[in-house]
């Protein structure tokens, strides 16, 4: 059976939300910022718009994003980010969430930040999508916060061990359910098309949108990240 993202429980889970942290993991080139798209042109988020956090505003112009795109900074003080985001109105993109959030800096300015959004969300009326290769790399507190739902895109083997604990046994069911759905629909759905969430527990298609382009995939080419 091929799951479309409109037709799975997370979808119902989230429509009928209005807060919660997604969180989208598995190695490299294997679909996770494509997923977040798919996911949101779904209407998951109804018509929320959408807060690209560190992308430029020229790249996504540059691009065919739906109009209700746009870049936002991430603000030097958490505190004014509320001056940024409209948290009834949009759902926040954090791409590569490792530019902000690395586990290994857990002290720094921006990691405190992410500690404080996931409040603010709890808070508030407000979506978070984040996109990381591994979990360890991502600060605790992103866990702790209630209304994570988790989608796992193809991980390698040798990624699996660097895991959290927590994670490794749903990323090795994740792997073989995945790896199952590519080899049965092989030629059907684009095999980084599947991924497994983990919290319904389900493995959903999710299509690439009708305005995706490849360039998407590297919004941060050529910047410096700081
Ligand atoms: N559902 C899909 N259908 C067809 N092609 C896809 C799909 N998902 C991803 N791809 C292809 O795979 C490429 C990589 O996808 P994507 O950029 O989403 O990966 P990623 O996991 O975000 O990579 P990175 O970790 O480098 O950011 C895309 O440019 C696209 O060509
Ligand atoms: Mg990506």
């Amino acid at each position: 059976m091929i799951k479309a993202v409109h037709n799975s429980e997370l979808w119902q889970r989230l429509h009928s939300a209005d807060h919660g942290v997604i969180i989208v993991v598995g190695t490299g080139q294997w679909g996770k910022t494509a997923t977040v798209h798919s996911l949101i042109d779904s209407g998951a988020f109804r018509d929320r718009n959408v807060a690209l956090v560190k992308y430029s505003q020229e790249f996504i112009e540059a691009h065919s994003y739906p109009d209700n795109y746009r870049a936002v900074p991430w603000p030097d003080d958490i505190s004014d980010i509320l001056g940024i985001l409209h948290p009834s109105r949009d759902v926040v993109v954090v791409d590569d969430s490792i530019f902000i959030a690395g586990a290994r800096d857990s002290g720094t300015r921006e990691n405190k930040g992410l500690q404080k959004l996931m409040t603010i969300i709890s808070h508030n009326e407000l979506f978070v999508i984040l996109t990381i290769q591994n979990t360890s790399m991502l600060d605790i507190s992103m866990f702790q916060s209630q209304d994570v739902y988790m989608i796992h895109k193809n991980m390698d083997v040798v990624a699996i061990e660097q895991e959290r604990n927590a994670q490794k046994i749903s990323q090795t069911i994740a792997n073989l359910y995945l790896q199952k759905k590519m080899k049965d629909y092989s030629g059907i759905v684009h095999p980084k098309a599947w991924g497994y969430c983990s919290t319904t527990r389900e493995i959903i298609a999710f299509k690439l949108p009708s305005w995706w382009q490849p360039a998407m995939s590297k919004p941060f080419k050529g910047m410096v990240m700081h």
